[in-house]
């Protein structure tokens, strides 16, 4: 299977793993202490914002970090005004813009659409939001908020609530927060809970586990009188659970998110999950640090503004200083060097599974077919390369014995990465030439 090239860009927080979390942040503790020394490690460098959604603080603190550095930029700040509108492709774009800027900072309403952007250009590419999929500069703003309270993450229970399903800062977020080994506790709005998957390759992925939890505050805001927590098996080895929920005592943080209206999400009146002055008083949360990728609407109020627990403008505050790590990473890789991110696979193109079943998948708009690359082994699962949602296989074949098998089954699982040839039907793969193998 063909990998991206290592560092071609930050695409997916899914790619962060502790070794370069530890580094990045480092790199930026120095930025931080020593500014003056940066000023122009990228002179002559042209960084390119494309933001085809709106934008105040990803957009400019971007902006911000490239003038600290010494870059120069040019910007799209409506894809209104370009030739998106004219119904180019996003491909066509990322390779025209690739010959006139070193670097692609690129927002777009479709899932998978940075991945797709990295592969039709030269130049690294750095995801800064794609639909309700990912935003994984946020999330190293967000952890570097925790990481200057905290120092570790080890004992940390961070609380993610409100419209986890359409909020992309909540889903990288937590990719994030178990790469660097906290417990996270999934507060979804009702009706705001994401897809099944992502759940389970977090759990595979760092050997975390999902245990029920309880407390009084979480009705108000799940609408359920549990909730789940995520949590890293070390951490609770030892522990007998009788199946049922047991009570949380303490939350050192919780990451509030707006409910996300322009991509579908709708709740009634007054049922969209927040914090309150009162609901503060809680010994749950006498230590809880407050945070929000921003823009809030009234799940975080601004009575709460001078609560010293309140962190939402230090996390905006550090949008540059971060962003001009991602940079010296990507642009500056002599004097910056950085553990490589994990790869994300490119995909492969051919199979019988059919169009990429999510609406909003980039595959759709730009009329290709949706690559899959393959997940887990117990169980195994083929996913879009460019969205990450499930691909419906049934079915799997083996490329060196020209046999299928059901997905679930020990011969499937048998079979190397390499020679894997998913199918949506038997009968499919026997026109294919595999013959049945059970
Ligand atoms: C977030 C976004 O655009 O995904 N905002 C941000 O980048 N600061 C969150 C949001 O819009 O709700």
């Amino acid at each position: 299977m063909e990998l991206l090239p290592v560092l071609d860009g930050i695409h997916s927080a899914e790619t962060f793993h502790p070794a370069f979390l530890d580094a990045f942040f480092e790199r930026v503790a120095q930025l931080e202490s020593h500014p003056e020394e940066f000023e122009d490690a990228l002179k002559g460098k042209v960084i390119a914002t494309v933001f085809e959604e709106p934008s105040t603080r990803t957009r400019l603190s971007f902006e911000a970090a490239a003038l600290r550095l010494g870059a120069g930029v040019i910007t799209v700040a409506d894809a209104g005004s370009t030739s998106r509108a004219k119904g180019e492709s996003l491909s066509d774009s990322a390779k025209v813009l690739g010959g006139y800027a070193d670097l692609l900072v690129w927002r777009h309403s479709k899932d998978g659409a940075s991945r797709l952007a990295a592969q039709s250009t030269g130049v690294p590419v750095v995801n800064a939001g794609d639909g309700r999929l990912g935003h994984p500069t946020q999330t190293l703003v967000d952890l570097h908020t925790m990481r200057k309270e905290w120092g570790t993450f080890e004992g940390k229970v961070v609380g993610i609530l409100g419209d986890l399903r359409h909020g992309r800062t909540a889903r990288s977020l937590t990719w994030g927060l178990a790469a660097s080994g906290a417990s996270i506790l999934l507060l979804p709005g009702p009706g705001l809970a994401w897809e099944g998957g992502l759940e389970e390759r977090i759990l595979s992925r760092f050997d975390y586990r999902r245990r029920p939890v309880s407390h009084a505050l979480i009705p108000g805001w799940t609408g359920s009188s549990e909730a789940w927590l995520l949590e890293p098996r070390s951490f609770i080895q030892g522990q007998l659970f009788q199946g049922g929920p047991s009570e949380i005592s303490s939350l050192d943080a919780l990451y509030l998110t707006r409910l996300q209206e322009e991509r579908g999400a709708r709740q009634e009146r007054g049922s969209y999950p927040g914090v309150n002055p009162a609901r503060m008083e809680d010994p749950l949360l006498s230590k809880c640090l407050l945070l929000h990728p921003l823009p809030r609407r009234g799940e975080l109020p601004e009575s709460l503004d001078g609560d010293p627990r309140m962190r939402c403008f230090n996390q905006a505050r550090f949008g540059p200083v971060v962003r001009q790590a991602i940079f010296l990473a990507l642009l500056r890789e002599d004097a910056w060097p950085l553990p490589a991110v994990t790869p994300m696979p490119a995909g492969e193109v051919e199979h019988g599974l059919g169009p990429c079943p999510n609406p909003n998948c980039i595959t759709l708009e730009e009329g290709i077919p949706s690559p899959w690359r393959v997940v887990g082994k117990r169980p195994r699962s083929f996913l879009c390369a460019f969205c990450d949602s499930s691909l419906p296989a049934e079915y799997v074949g083996c490329l060196s014995t020209r046999r299928v098998h059901p997905l679930h089954s020990a011969s499937a699982e048998k079979i190397r990465a390499e020679n894997l040839k998913p199918f949506l039907a038997r009968e499919q793969a026997e026109v294919a030439g595999f013959a049945w193998g059970g």
